[in-house]
């Protein structure tokens, strides 16, 4: 493990990002022991200013985001702070902001993504000490392409080791549980197979709509919001192979090796495996919300779309035959967030009435795990009754930007996305998105407040039937596998 970190240099230290979420981490962080107390706070934006206007700056931010906070441990990371005005795009500005930073280091790009490739470049320009950590954060790249050209730009300063791709949904409760349930636990491995499993549903709807982030969300949209990242990461743990350690090589190989085994719709199947909306006006959580097209800052004729849901094949020998139902959307009448496990009826139903199969449910926020099975009832000793099992975790002591910037700090990359990660993940999404740019799939409307726009309940049945592409056709193909 290398060295602890002895500066966190943040670029866009004056931004959104910095001050809404990665502030009032550090502080969270430091108030739990988890930050040295020497860690020095490097603050850089181009706008003028000197060390107490950043505090003071930085202590508005807080108190808004953080009211409650621990207020010596906030103290001591503003005492250990330093602003430097820079242009991050300018490597002269940059070299002269980042040299008198103590080592090891961490360079935290806060940016909108647009400044990451300019951002690079300028670092690639200054010269940065060996082993600087990189932490960036997502949107990383607009599509495949895109990533490719990042990643060869970040390999030029950096070790991939020293390299943070943050995908915060990783360092949360419920989506670290599915590791501990899968591989610390023997009863669920010998059925986490497709013939035992018929499908799985990973899910992120919320209420909230837009939230005056049209700037960037209107120009990504729920496809590259959500499941591009935080769904396909979900979808890579339920997935994957066992690891044989819980170690950043182990952990992150067998994620890329399900990844690679996972496909997107093929051509001829996009307008039944993909579904997508976009909000009209109405009232979601007691808020009335104005349509997203007439929202502040969107451009309605992008077609940018707030709800999303893709079918993905995982073909290999344990998967074939289980669809993946990825789907977010924004603005919905009630909130969901789960990744929910469908296991087959049983092969002989004694019971009468009963095609209930069993379901093991990841609720996040709030942390509840749940395995939904049917038990003989109350009344009569042979009607059947649906229970669940479940446990409840109370809420997270560190919160995920704080868990992962511990792991920052350690130089611990298990929980951030890999380079070629990163690239399987556009590639799974990027046909769907040429789908939906060449309009292949009707961009349908739902009300705010509803339950998303109408279509299958369902993966439909062809879906379920699929057969790996390289294998033939589901119809006549008596050879095929799983
Ligand atoms: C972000 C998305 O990455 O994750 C948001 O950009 C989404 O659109 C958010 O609302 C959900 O995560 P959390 O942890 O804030 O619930």
């Amino acid at each position: 493990m290398a060295d602890v970190l002895k500066t966190l240099a943040v670029l866009g230290a004056r931004g959104d990002m910095t001050g809404r979420l990665l502030l009032p981490a550090l502080v969270r962080l430091a108030g739990a022991g988890g930050l040295p107390a020497d860690t020095a706070l490097l603050a850089v934006d181009r706008d003028e200013g000197d060390d107490d206007a950043y505090r003071a700056h930085a202590r508005a931010k807080l108190d808004a985001h953080l009211p409650d906070r621990d207020q010596k441990a906030a103290d001591t990371l503003l005492e250990h702070l330093s602003y430097r005005q820079a242009d991050v795009t300018s490597a002269d500005d940059l070299r002269a902001a980042l040299e008198d930073a103590g080592t090891p280091m961490a360079v935290y790009l806060a940016l909108p993504n647009v400044l990451f490739r300019p951002t690079l470049e300028a670092l690639a320009g200054a010269g940065l000490p060996p082993h600087t950590t990189l932490v960036i954060e997502k949107p990383f790249g607009a599509d495949l392409a895109d990533a490719r050209e990042l990643n060869a730009l970040i390999a030029r300063s950096f070790d991939e080791r020293d390299v943070f791709r943050i995908d915060h949904f990783l360092a949360k409760q419920t989506v670290l549980d599915v590791l501990g349930l899968r591989f610390a636990n023997r009863i669920f491995e010998p059925v986490w197979n497709s013939d035992h499993i018929s499908r799985v549903d990973i899910t992120w709807y919320e209420s909230l709509g837009l939230e005056g982030r049209a700037n960037y969300y209107d120009r990504a949209g729920a496809l590259r919001d959500m499941i591009q990242n935080h769904l396909l990461q979900m979808l890579a743990l339920v997935a994957m192979e066992p690891p044989r350690s819980i170690t950043e090589r182990d952990v992150r190989d067998r994620k890329v090796e399900v990844l690679r085994a996972v496909a997107p719709p093929a051509a001829d199947e996009m307008a039944r495996a993909t579904r997508r909306g976009r909000y009209t006006a109405g009232t979601c959580g007691g808020k009335e919300l104005p349509a997203y097209a007439d929202s502040e800052g969107v451009e309605p004729s992008r077609g940018t779309e707030t709800f999303a849901e893709v079918t993905f094949r995982v073909w290999n020998w344990r998967w074939s035959g289980t669809p993946f139902r990825l789907r977010t959307g924004k603005a919905m009448g009630t909130e969901r967030r789960e990744i929910a496990v469908h296991f087959k009826s049983v092969p002989h139903e004694p019971f009468d009435d009963r095609d209930n199969p069993d379901v093991l449910r990841f609720t996040l926020s709030p942390d509840t795990i749940a395995l939904e099975l049917n038990l003989n009832g109350e009344g009569d000793p042979f009607d059947l009754e649906r229970v669940a099992l479940d446990a409840a975790f109370p809420t997270q002591e560190l919160p995920p930007y704080s868990l992962l910037l511990q792991e920052i700090m350690e130089g611990d990359s298990t929980l951030s996305i890999r380079g070629d990660e990163a690239e399987e993940l556009w590639r799974v999404v990027e046909p769907v998105l040429q789908a939906w740019e060449r309009d292949e799939v009707p961009l349908k409307e739902y009300p705010a407040g509803s339950a998303g726009p109408s279509g299958a309940k369902k993966p439909p049945k062809r879906i379920e039937d699929a057969r790996d592409p390289r294998q033939g056709t589901a119809e006549g193909d008596d050879a095929q596998a799983g």
